[in-house]
């Protein structure tokens, strides 16, 4: 057994966090923080636990001496910079779900968040922690950066192609579609029950969306050279759940079959990844999983290609994943406490 804490657990991937952890037979919840609630029982904040798990919620300075093997922390991007270095010098492993670790340099997280990171020599040691690309790395690391979850869905159906130099890879157009938790519980006019029903909006558009920074920088590694994408996100009115379509180039002439076996071939063995040959992903069915759904498209007559996924974004899209992660971490099977 280990011991487990999770800082921020009051939001949406902290709460999805705690909802996996106390269900997993190798870990033991020390603490759960909350500035806004501290004090108060999880089950006041999220009165479904009452008489499940009735923790009381910790203020950060009050949690700073107690020990435990691995923290979770998810707090917003700007505000994890300051919390996680504490931690990793204590020898905790930290899984991060905010996006302050995830850029490989200090000059391109100021480049897309709009602020110096505070500590840049993390930045070199944290893994990218998404296990289909970095299990190895991931089962090595103090400091596991969990991906973005629209990046998370656009990097796994994408890997494939790019591993095998297959798409052009400054023609990459991407449309996402995300629930409204994608955007976290914090009150926000856009999430207004008023303004997203019954509307779809687009926002960040083209190369405006932080995570632009993200997908290129995972994308060029894999490619081994420059990808640039057009990046679209939308927010539609569901709870939860991302649908990205990707429009794609190919340099040589793949057919719908080839292009299939191509993917299905890269994550045969993989748990979470489903490879669809007879429909197309939808939001619905990866729901409270950590799969993620992945299908392709040859368009007869030209050279594109449509790359389609789905995934839970509360899930492989950042607890599911960094549940994932922290099994890598600690050699447990990975798929512990997810199926
Ligand atoms: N939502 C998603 O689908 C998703 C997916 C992937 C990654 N992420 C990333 O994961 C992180 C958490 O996202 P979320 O959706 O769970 O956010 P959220 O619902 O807004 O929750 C944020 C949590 O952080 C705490 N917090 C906020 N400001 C703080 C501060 N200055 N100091 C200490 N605690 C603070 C809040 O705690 P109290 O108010 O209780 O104190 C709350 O528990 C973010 O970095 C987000 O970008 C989110």
């Amino acid at each position: 057994m280990i011991t487990a804490g999770i800082i921020g657990a009051t939001g949406y991937t902290g709460f999805e966090l705690f909802r996996l952890l106390v269900k997993h037979s190798k870990v033991e919840l020390a603490w759960a923080t909350s500035e806004t609630y501290c004090g108060k029982l999880f089950s006041d904040v999220y009165p479904h636990l009452k008489g499940i798990n009735d923790m009381i919620l910790k203020a950060l300075p009050e949690i700073q001496q107690d020990q435990v093997d691995v923290v979770f922390c998810c707090l917003p991007h700007r505000t994890a910079m300051s919390v996680v270095p504490s931690f990793l010098e204590k020898q905790t492993k930290v899984v991060d779900l905010s996006a302050d670790f995830r850029m490989g340099t200090a000059d391109s997280y100021s480049r897309w968040y709009e602020v110096e990171h505070s500590c840049p020599r993390l930045l070199g040691q944290a893994v990218y922690g998404l296990p289909e690309l970095n299990r190895d790395l991931i089962s090595k690391a103090s400091l596991v950066a969990n991906p973005g979850c629209y990046p998370t869905s656009v990097i796994l159906p994408l890997a494939p192609f790019l591993e095998k130099d297959l798409i052009e890879e400054t023609d990459i157009i991407i449309d996402s579609k995300s629930g409204v938790s994608g955007a976290g519980r914090k009150l926000s006019l856009r999430a207004h029950f008023v303004e997203i029903n019954e509307n779809i909006v687009p926002y960040d558009i083209g190369r405006l969306h932080r995570h632009t920074g993200e997908i290129e920088e995972q994308l060029s590694n894999l490619a081994n050279r420059q990808c640039r994408v057009l990046f679209s996100p939308h927010i539609v009115p569901m709870e939860r759940g991302i649908l990205s379509t990707i429009y794609v180039k190919l340099k040589e002439d793949i057919s719908q079959e080839q292009a299939l076996g191509i993917i299905t071939n890269r994550y045969n063995d993989e748990p979470f990844i489903r490879v669809l040959a007879d429909r197309l992903p939808e939001t619905r069915f990866v729901q409270g999983t950590n799969r993620c759904d992945i299908a392709v498209s040859k368009v007869d007559g030209t050279n594109r290609l449509v790359v389609i996924s789905a995934i839970d974004n509360l899930l492989k899209g950042a607890s599911g994943q960094a549940v994932q992660d922290m099994n890598l971490m600690f050699g447990f099977k990975e798929t512990e406490g997810l199926q």
